[in-house]
Formats: C-alpha cells, sequence, structure tokens
C-alpha cells in the first residue's frame, strides 16, 4: 500500500512529482479549491480553464504544468464537482477526487495532495480516497507492464489538522480499511485455477497472519468433514469438482464485546453454472463469484486489527460449481445442515446451496445479527445496475445496513421480500425448490435464504453487479474486483461497537 503521511507544511513547497490540488464548477466557471497556492498560479489555471477543458466536474482529472512557486513538477487537477449549500464537499466527492487523482499517478514515484477538508472526518474521506485508490493487481504482468500500473509509492496529504490525535486516528483507520479492500480486490482478481476452495482457506489463515489480525481464529471443515456434518449444499455444489469444498470460520472475540454478529460470504471460486451450464461468453467473469467471502474475511480481518468491541463470526461458504462426473442434477435433493431438503431444479442456483448451510451454521452458533453476502442473482444487476448493490432483510437490520453503507459511501438499496414470492419455490418433492420463477429473481433469492435463519434479525446483501467492474476504473474503483461489501460491513460493525465510522 502507498506509504501515506499527514504534513502541515505549504504543500506548494514540497518537492514530489505532483501536486494535487481540487477544482469546483461555480456559476461563473472554474474555482481551483487550494488554499496555499500562489495567487498567480490560481488565476492562471481558472483563466484558462475553458480552453483547457477544465470544467471541475466531479472525477475530471487533469494534468498541467505546475508553474512558478510550486515545487513538485505537476499539478494534478482534480473534480469535485459543486459545492454544497454550506460551502464545502460531500465526503463522497473528496473519496472519488482523491482516488481519481491518485489512480492518475501509477507509475509515478511521490505526490502532494492538498484537497480541502475542514475537519478530521472529510480528511479521513480523502486518505480514504487516495488510499483506494492506490491499486493494482500486477501479479502475473512481467516487471515492466508492472512497473507502469505502479500506484504512487508515497503520500503526503496536506492538512492543518497534521497533528490532531484525531487525525491521526482516520489515517490509521484508512490505511486498515484500505488494506482489507486491496485483500478482497486480490482475492477477487485471482485467477480461478489458483484460487480454488482450498487455496482460499489457506488465503484466509494467511491474510489473518500477515495482516495481524490478533485474536482471530481460523477453523476449517473439508470435504469430508462437510459431508459427514450435514453440509448437504456446500457437499451438492462442491461434487462437481476435483476441488472439494471448504467452510472456513473466523472468529473474533474481544474480551469486552457489546454484541455478537456473523458475516456469511458466498465463496463460489468459479461458477459454470454446472450441469445447467452457463453461455461461453463472458463466463469468465464467474472467477467474481467469491467477492463476498473475499469481503467477509477482510470485514473480519479489519474489525480485530481495529480492535473494534464487538464480536464477530465469519463463515466464507467456498466451493467450485462444475459440471464433472459426479455434478449434482437437476432434480436431485439435496439436505441442508439442521435438516431442510431443497430440490436442486437449477445448478446454476447453487450460491443460495451453499449459502444456506453458511447460515444455518450462524444460528447455530447464536448471534444478535447475521448478515450474508453474495453476488448471487443476475436480477439484482437488472434491478439495480453494476454499481448499486441490494439489501434486505429484517426491516431495522435492513435499514441499518442501508445507514452504514450511506455513511462510508457505497451505494446500496432496501428491497422488498414479498411473501407471495416464496410460494414460487415451492417442490414437489422437498421442503424448499432451489429456483422460482423468474420475475423478482433477486426477491425470491433472498426469500430462499431467509427460510433459513430462524427469526434471528438477518440482512442479506446481493452484491452481483457492484462486485467486479467490467468496465473501466472510475473514482476509486479500479477495473475488476472492487471489495464491495467491506466498507459498509465495517460501519456496521463500528456501529454496533458504537465507535463512528
Ligand atoms: N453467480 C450467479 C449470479 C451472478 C450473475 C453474479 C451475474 C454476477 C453476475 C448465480 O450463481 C446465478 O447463476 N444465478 C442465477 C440464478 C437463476 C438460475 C435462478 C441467475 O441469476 O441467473
Ligand atoms: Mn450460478
Ligand atoms: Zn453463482
Amino acid at each position: 500500500m502507498a506509504d501515506l503521511t499527514l504534513t502541515g507544511k505549504n504543500p506548494t513547497q514540497l518537492s514530489a512529482d505532483a501536486l494535487v490540488v481540487g477544482t469546483c464548477s461555480t456559476s461563473d466557471g472554474v474555482a481551483v479549491v487550494a488554499d496555499q497556492l500562489p495567487a498567480s498560479v490560481v488565476e492562471r489555471i481558472e483563466t484558462l480553464a475553458p480552453r483547457l477543458g477544465v470544467t471541475g466536474a466531479l472525477q475530471e482529472v487533469r494534468t498541467v504544468p505546475a508553474g512558478d512557486g510550486v515545487a513538485a513538477d505537476v499539478l494534478v487537477l482534480a473534480g469535485l464537482g459543486e459545492r454544497q449549500e454550506d460551502g464545502t464537499f460531500d465526503r463522497e466527492a473528496l473519496r472519488a477526487a482523491a482516488g481519481s487523482a491518485v489512480r492518475s499517478l501509477a507509475g509515478s514515484a511521490s505526490a502532494v495532495v492538498a484537497l480541502p477538508a475542514i475537519d478530521e472526518s472529510e480528511l479521513g474521506a480523502v486518505v480514504e480516497g487516495a488510499l483506494l485508490g492506490a491499486y493494482s493487481y500486477t501479479a502475473y504482468r512481467d516487471a515492466k507492464a508492472a512497473a507502469k500500473q505502479t500506484p504512487v509509492g508515497t503520500l503526503q496529504v496536506a492538512t492543518s489538522f497534521a497533528r490532531t490525535a484525531r487525525a491521526k486516528a482516520a489515517v490509521a483507520r484508512a490505511e486498515v480499511l484500505a488494506a482489507a479492500v486491496h485483500g478482497a480486490r486480490d482475492l477477487v482478481n485471482t485467477p480461478p485455477n489458483v484460487l480454488y476452495p482450498a487455496s482460499f482457506a489457506d488465503a484466509a489463515r494467511t491474510a489473518v497472519k500477515e495482516l495481524g489480525a490478533k485474536g482471530v481464529k481460523v477453523t476449517v471443515l473439508d470435504d469430508k468433514q462437510l459431508a459427514a456434518g450435514g453440509y448437504g449444499g456446500l457437499t451438492g455444489v462442491g461434487q462437481g469438482s476435483a476441488r472439494g469444498p471448504r467452510l472456513v470460520k473466523l472468529t473474533y472475540s474481544p474480551a469486552k464485546a457489546t454484541g455478537k454478529v456473523a458475516l456469511v460470504g458466498k465463496g463460489i471460486t468459479f461458477d459454470t453454472g454446472g450441469i445447467s451450464i452457463k453461455p461461453a461468453a463472458g463466463m469468465d467473469s464467474m472467477k467474481s463469484d467469491m467477492a463476498g467471502a473475499a469481503a467477509v474475511l477482510h470485514t473480519v480481518v479489519a474489525a480485530a486489527r481495529l480492535g473494534l468491541p464487538v464480536a464477530v463470526t465469519g463463515y466464507l461458504c467456498l466451493a467450485e460449481n462444475m459440471p464433472g462426473g459426479n455434478a449434482q442434477r437437476p432434480a436431485d435433493v439435496v439436505t441442508i445442515r439442521g435438516g431442510k431438503t431443497v430440490e436442486v431444479l437449477n445448478t446454476d442456483a447453487e450460491g443460495r446451496l451453499v449459502m444456506a448451510d453458511g447460515l444455518v451454521s450462524a444460528v447455530e452458533d447464536g448471534h444478535d445479527v447475521v448478515l450474508d453476502i453474495a453476488t448471487l442473482t443476475g436480477a439484482q444487476m437488472v434491478a439495480l445496475g453494476r454499481r448499486v448493490s441490494a439489501v434486505m432483510g429484517t426491516e431495522d437490520v435492513r435499514d441499518e445496513v442501508k445507514v452504514a453503507a450511506d455513511t462510508v459511501g457505497e451505494q446500496f438499496w432496501p428491497m422488498p421480500l414479498p411473501d407471495e414470492l416464496a410460494e414460487g419455490l415451492r417442490s414437489k418433492v422437498a421442503d424448499i425448490a432451489n429456483v422460482g420463477e423468474r420475475w423478482g429473481g433477486m426477491l425470491a433469492a433472498g426469500l430462499f435464504l431467509r427460510s433459513f435463519i430462524e427469526g434471528t434479525p438477518w440482512a442479506h446483501l446481493d452484491i452481483a453487479g457492484p462486485a467486479y467492474n467490467e468496465k473501466g476504473a472510475f473514482g476509486y474503483t479500479p477495473a475488476g474486483g472492487t471489495g464491495v461489501g467491506v466498507r459498509t460491513m465495517l460501519g456496521f460493525l463500528e456501529s454496533r461497537a458504537g465507535v463512528e465510522s
């Protein structure tokens, strides 16, 4: 991760490859938003803005020669959009501007960031955006290509709060949070021949150890233990692959916990659809079908690193959905942990099968609240597009997730669980079928999951679209794995722990 420090020095006097300043759109053009830039530089940019094509729009990034009186080589003009009524900028605008600017600096060694922040909370947003934007996945690139993509090495963030305890705490939190998001992105980006259930379980152990998540205990059930333990969802989905399923349990239980939260993540390391096989076009993106489990792993790690006073158990439901000779068939009946039977009418609706085992485990272990997160349905993208995730569940928990998402700057939208759609999940031979009618497919999947939570307060996060960015990078979000859900779940835990996000 980029090495980030706060500085109270005049940013124009700091030598670096680039100095990042803000621009915004105003009623009469463009304003440069940076306290200590020489007036001559500000005037030059504001006057030339129309000819430079600079508008100050959110996420606009333009690089111009720095000019006299600035020690850095170039100025990076990062658009912040319009000011709010009180003259400040929205925290998400600050994150996005910082992220876009830092992304544009890939391949450079150093930069100074001088974006406006009127308090430590806004400063925290700038730092978060900068660190989230400083990401690349180059594991399989040659050295030359990797160097070009490598995020800027050192970042100095100029602020008048450089020495306050709150500012230091905001940086420390942002570093843990960004490491968690980066960790989740890395797992999603890892090719599916390399990341399979057993290697994911190893990666969980490594992440806990290497990130110093003290007090997190990792236990792994392998395919034999899952079959013996009656985890029929994981077993059924995993049996078509030569690489068997795993259930990883991560336990963080601090001494003075204010509550006990379960996080259950879908970890299909590759989803071919199984015997109900998917079309070839675009199937490669199904390496991201473990994004929920990746988010859970790194949320638990982050909660432990931050020492949040709330107990958290993570469940990673890991399997590879392949159409091998022993694969489950449409019409098979599997028995989920705890005894409920499911008729598998479509082997491509595998996520809900593995999640059912995870939810039952979470309920068995006793928690105040259960959150589950999954790239569960294509219908999620039909309903909300590629960037907005859905949240369903017990109304108050659903709304609590929405508040957490708004606070941290992730887009989630509440969706209903209409009882009548449950009728579509009736099976002629088992307790429930794994698919219902097509319309409202995301909600039907939510209703399926609800039938396993036994009245525990619960929310289901469907991140099918937002987990994997198939288009270009934007703001602080790279192409590929996005790490979505980590910040919302961490915000949820912070709020349960009575800590500010
Ligand atoms: N992993 C997919 C859902 C998905 C689709 C995630 C596109 C991300 C992008 C899931 O396992 C799946 O295949 N769902 C089916 C369910 C259907 C068979 C009821 C779907 O959405 O088509
Ligand atoms: Mn599927
Ligand atoms: Zn899937």
